[in-house]
């Protein structure tokens, strides 16, 4: 069965009351299934009240965190070790392109924190640019996210992107891409229409319960 990824990247968004109110909210209208993988990404303080929500209201959501440390335990003031993360997040996004412009993050340190993931079982999601970013060793799970497409409400062409997604299947035939960039409930439709998109990592329409709710049942309908 073929199953469809939607991850709510929240960036810099919701203190940890807004992040449990979210959560009342869509909880409880997701529908447990075996085709669609839901998954949150808040900020790190939001994990731990995030996780505890979401195992004693057992709602069908998992836990990604936005980043993660190059390294492992020991001195590295402010970074968060995978080792530690494991307790909490079942997903990392690495590489989001925000992170390459405004903390300089190159491909070789986000190699590195691949593999950080990879040795604590924390899924990597690397987030490419287009079809000559580089994917580390050994990940799975990739994101194309055009930089012109994020957060200006205006996305790629389904077509573009389902191109795109191919391309990199064809370099690894077990790769899942995701689309991201300015995905609304307007526009999931298309996008889940193309065959070689395996779901959206979302950011703006990812802090609106509503919104979001309406995409993760697009997906779901999804034959
Ligand atoms: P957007 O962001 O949905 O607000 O365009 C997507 C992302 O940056 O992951």
């Amino acid at each position: 069965m073929k199953q469809t990824w939607v991850i709510a990247n929240w960036k810099s968004h919701k203190t940890i009351s807004e992040s449990l109110s979210w959560l009342e909210s869509v909880g409880p209208r997701i529908e447990q299934s075996p085709n669609t993988k839901v998954i949150i990404c808040p900020v790190f303080s939001s994990l731990s009240a995030v996780k505890e929500a979401i195992v004693s209201a057992n709602y069908p959501l998992e836990i990604g965190s936005q980043d993660i440390s190059p390294f492992g335990i020991g001195a590295y003031t402010g970074e968060e070790p995978a080792e530690i993360l494991k307790d909490l997040v079942s997903l990392s996004i690495i590489g989001h392109s925000e992170r390459r412009k405004l903390f300089t993050e190159t491909d070789r340190l986000i190699a590195e924190k691949a593999n950080q993931a990879l040795k604590s079982n924390i899924l990597p999601l690397v987030c490419v640019q287009g079809k000559d970013t580089p994917v580390p060793d050994r990940v799975k799970l990739i994101a194309y996210e055009p930089v012109f497409a994020i957060g200006t409400g205006h996305p790629d062409t389904p077509e573009d992107a389902a191109e795109v997604a191919s391309y990199f299947k064809s370099k690894a035939s077990d790769m899942i891409v995701l689309y991201g960039g300015s995905v609304e409930p307007q526009n999931a439709e298309a996008f889940l229409k193309q065959p070689s998109i395996d779901g959206f990592l979302i950011g703006g329409a990812s802090l609106d319960a509503d919104k979001f709710v309406e995409i993760v049942k697009s997906s779901q309908r999804r034959s």
